[in-house]
């Protein structure tokens, strides 16, 4: 899967890219009980020690908390736009096939930079499926394909869900944790989902019918 992502992320790579590099540093989320950075993923896996970044040990370690819980919303989206590109089924099929194409090849890179981010602030980020789904607020879909106007409004409903936590995770790691720069990071997140659920609605089956 890995090179052939690679080759399809490349054509969508720019618009993801610029996100990444517009906010460098960059990742981000969330707010609810799950999210919240003191009820963590893993809390003592870090490396931080050796950083003398201005930031407090005790702030980066909640800043990875949350962009770990994050990175398990994340994952489980992907997951879920992986399932709806395979099993999608109408007249729309082959645009919608592609688009969500599109749209996990987006993810993808979203994820990467999610846990690369998580690496920056000195911590180690989540990397299995169990820590995922134990960690993760968004449900996963399982059993039979739904029709396909319900996917696509799963999934818009899904980036809105990440949108709302990570907008609350900006002032979160600017304010509280003293983390500017994953502040910026956690916008650009924020604003690649904006640009997604916009996409989902506007090329969903009705208005392909049209
Ligand atoms: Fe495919």
């Amino acid at each position: 899967m890995a090179s052939k992502q690679k080759a399809n992320v490349k054509g969508s790579q720019k618009t993801n890219q610029n996100v990444i590099s517009k906010n460098k540093g960059s990742s981000g989320l969330v707010n609810t009980k799950k999210l919240n950075p003191e009820n963590s993923v893993n809390p003592d896996s870090s490396n931080s020690d050796n950083l003398n970044t201005g930031i407090s040990e005790e702030n980066s370690k909640k800043v990875a908390n949350a962009l770990n819980q994050v990175l398990a919303d994340e994952f489980v989206l992907y997951t879920k736009t992986l399932n709806f590109h395979w099993n999608i089924e109408g007249r729309d099929f082959h645009a919608l096939h592609l688009f969500l194409d599109d749209q996990y090849n987006q993810l993808q890179l979203i994820i990467d930079s999610v846990a690369e981010r998580v690496r920056k602030v000195g911590h180690f980020a989540t990397g299995s499926m169990k820590e995922f789904l134990d960690s993760a607020s968004l449900n996963e879909h399982s059993g039979a394909a739904c029709v396909s106007e319900n996917m696509i409004a799963e999934l818009a409903a899904d980036h809105d869900e990440l949108i709302r936590k990570t907008r609350t995770l900006i002032d979160d790691f600017d304010e509280k944790y003293n983390d500017a720069g994953s502040a910026d990071f956690i916008t650009g997140i924020m604003k690649e989902h904006e640009k997604m659920a916009w996409m989902l609605r506007a090329s969903g089956p009705q208005q392909m019918g049209k």
